[in-house]
């Protein structure tokens, strides 16, 4: 349509059309059924709101979604079609890497492909907007949507955030092309800040910290076309996101100049009832003062939008902007001269779990592995005298992540199955259930625990590991473990994992342990008994072939660390980029007097950005020459590898305090035994902004430290006076 068009069909609606335009709910309050991704009340949809709802969430599928479609603008007085959304967040049938897994890639091209894969098979499900990228800060393991995210750093999460959103939308942002999908950039603001980690929780941060450290990753993303926002739950300033003005409609809409859809979180604008700003009617009102446009899944515009305007409290003008912002989505995305866009059975059947997409599945997940130990164990040899396989990850295909739906889990490949495909001789043992019986998971029905069963695996697995050379230990979270509402005070394995671990190593010294996890857990008392330790996050559909892949030296492991590892949960939050301190303590012992505990070391087990690889990397010191600054990298191993070559910046002196280090680039070089190379970074001035003492975004001339080494740890540095150009 164009746009005189749709301003005709705009005037021609009810105001109870309109109004249903603002409205989305999930397939199942239509009657069709839904994933469950929220709260199931009721939300007392009369036969004609159903006709005016405007969009459906959470529903996939071709053929369902032709019919749900074909039934709902049937319905619709003027038929004007629903927009389908839903959570494709890593993956929608092909599952690659939960995103945190895809930020410790350091490699925005594979997030790229991921997001591409994602949308071609999710558009030929019907589904038209993706509720992703999730590009929340994190820096608090306790909190279960760590895994959503990309990790702990604005710029790395930039870079991931922004290719998403290409791979999504692709190249020239044209939702409406064939395999493409609207993005929708999320949360916003900061809920990944929530006091004690608790999933919904109140944040509180200086306006300094948020602008510095938590927008950045949304604004480039929005900056880069996406055509969504979503609100987020919590306060900020104690404020709801879905009722801030200064959020919403100074930063997002005004300096940004986001002229997208803003949809709300899950229930969240009814839910400033229970943050204490009115009732129900007084939310919806202050919803759409803030220019939110889509109320998902909540009683505020369905119930009380339409008198709103009626009594002149919201005028019909901010009414008539959210619903064409709407109608825009909906025209960008050809839903009025094809309601069905790409859905296609055919399609699907082309499209969905093709070996293509697998392919890149399996080659994104091995560069999302982080080697955390390894004292030369690894790579395995398939010669390597008899192989152990034991613990409830060895023929597990529940290796998604959280926010997958795959309609086909058992398509993934298994570490077993990867195994015996590879034709190397093993022997396999469950050994354990993944989680404890009295451990609770997010749905709440504790899982089936049967103890015979318990130690009947036990014994078989520690049998097994007595007569093996080596003893590979397939341990993790259970997938429910982390995501939403899954916070945690401990970030340890299942206790009866620890268990089997233990067993298994008082009859065998020779133990790798592959750790499945969506989040920084504790690994000390794993590590005591592991010669080498593989974290592999949720590596979606290829992961046992992956896995199988890194294990025996076909691949090496190619992340490296986008978030802080602990050493123990009551450090968190705990993070690189931090202040220094009036008191600094670089090494992190108890010292009197000093930035310390006196029980533990104030260090993480292992900081951003690490990771080990095959072989091993030297670097030069720093060099500095005009505004490139330089190290060379050489190879010192046996292995050709790949180095993640990475650049911090230390503003040393400055109007306020400024982080130790801050991430500024990352390159990644491949290495044949004994080579070297130059690796180079020009630095632009605005690398060195910040806002400074007056809150304007400026760089001040100064001393600067430039770090070039392997993690957010090197203290390989140089250091240089930067003069900048504009006098402050
Ligand atoms: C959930 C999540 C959000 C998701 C939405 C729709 O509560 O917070 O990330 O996109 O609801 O499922």
């Amino acid at each position: 349509m164009t746009k005189p068009q749709l301003e005709n069909l705009l005037d021609d609606l009810s105001l109870d059309e309109k109004v249903g335009q603002l409205v989305q709910v999930t397939a199942a309050l239509l009657g069709y059924e839904s994933t469950i991704t929220g709260p199931q009340e009721g939300l007392g949809l009369s036969e004609a709101d159903q006709a005016n709802i405007g969009s459906v969430l959470a529903a996939s599928g071709a053929e369902r979604l032709i019919k749900i479609q074909d039934a709902q603008m049937a319905r619709q007085p003027h038929h004007i079609p629903v927009a389908f959304m839903c959570d494709v967040i890593n993956g929608y049938e092909t599952i690659f890497p939960i995103p945190l897994g895809l930020g410790a890639t350091f490699d925005p091209s594979l997030a790229e492909a991921a997001a591409r894969i994602a949308a071609v098979e999710a558009a030929a499900a019907g589904v038209d907007v993706t509720f992703s990228p999730m590009l929340d800060t994190v820096r608090d393991a306790r909190w279960g949507r760590v895994m959503e995210s990309p990790g702990e750093d604005p710029y790395l999460n930039s870079f991931i955030g922004v290719a998403m959103v290409r791979g999504y939308q692709g190249e020239d942002n044209d939702i409406g092309t064939q395999g493409h999908v609207a993005s929708t950039v999320k949360h916003f603001a900061a809920y990944g800040a929530p006091d004690g980690g608790r999933d919904y929780d109140n944040v509180e941060l200086s306006p300094r910290t948020l602008l510095e450290d938590y927008l950045p990753a949304y604004k480039a993303a929005v900056m880069s076309g996406a055509r969504l926002v979503m609100s987020s739950f919590n306060t900020l300033d104690r404020i709801p996101s879905s009722g801030n003005k200064w959020l919403m409609k100074d930063v997002l809409r005004g300096e940004w100049g986001f002229k997208g859809v803003l949809i709300s979180d899950y229930g969240a604008i009814e839910e400033m009832v229970n943050h204490g700003l009115g009732d129900c009617r007084q939310v919806a009102k202050r919803a759409m003062d803030v220019t939110m446009d889509i109320d998902m899944y909540s009683h505020a515009y369905n119930f009380y939008l339409k008198e709103l305007v009626q009594s002149g409290e919201i005028s019909l003008e901010q009414l008539d902007e959210a619903v064409m912002r709407v109608l825009e989505l909906k025209n960008d995305l050809g839903l009025f001269e094809n309601p069905y866009k790409d859905a296609s059975v055919e399609r699907e059947k082309e499209v969905i779990l093709c070996r293509e997409h697998r392919e890149a599945a399996c080659e994104i997940a091995k560069k999302s592995f982080v080697l955390l130990e390894n004292d030369g164990t690894l790579p395995l040899s398939k010669s390597d005298g008899r192989i152990a396989f034991i613990g409830p990850y060895v023929d597990n295909h529940d290796i998604h992540g959280s926010w997958s739906h795959p309609r086909h889990p058992e398509a993934s490949t298994s570490i077993k199955e990867a195994v015996l495909q590879a034709g190397i001789d093993a022997e396999f043992a469950i050994g354990s259930y993944v989680m404890d019986p009295d451990m609770p998971v997010r749905n709440e029905e504790p899982l089936p625990y049967d103890e015979a069963q318990a130690l009947k695996w036990l014994d078989e697995a520690v049998e097994i590991a007595k007569h093996a050379d080596t003893v590979v230990m397939c341990l993790g979270e259970h997938r429910d473990q982390s995501g939403e509402c899954a916070s945690r005070t401990e970030l340890q394995i299942p206790h009866c994992q620890q268990k089997l671990l233990e067993q298994v190593a008082s009859v065998n010294a020779n133990i790798v342990i592959v750790l499945f996890s969506g989040r920084p857990l504790e690994t000390k008392k794993i590590t005591k008994y592991a010669k080498a330790l593989l974290l592999v996050w949720f590596p979606g559909t290829e992961g046992g072939t992956a896995i199988t892949d890194v294990l025996f030296g076909e691949s090496e492991p190619g992340g490296r660390l986008p978030m802080t590892f602990p050493r123990t949960v009551a450090q968190e939050p705990i993070y690189y980029n931090h202040l220094n301190t009036g008191r600094p303590n670089p090494t992190g012992d108890n010292h009197v007097f000093v930035n310390s505990y006196m029980d533990e070391s104030t260090l993480p087990q292992y900081p951003f950005g690490y990771g080990l690889t095959y072989t091993s990397f030297e670097y030069s010191p720093v060099a500095i020459s005009g505004n490139r600054v330089s190290a060379v990298v050489t190879n010192t191993g046996s292995r050709t590898g790949t180095e993640t070559v990475q650049l911090y910046i230390h503003d040393v002196a400055a109007t306020v305090a400024r982080p130790v280090k801050e991430l500024k680039g990352f390159k990644k070089v491949t290495l044949e035994p004994g080579e070297s190379r130059t690796v180079a970074f020009e630095i632009e001035e605005e690398m060195l902004e910040f806002y400074n003492i007056d809150m304007r975004y400026v760089a001040e001339p100064g001393e600067f430290e430039f770090f070039i080494g392997p993690d957010s740890s090197t203290q390989n540095k140089a250091e240089c006076t930067a003069y900048c150009s504009t006098n402050h």
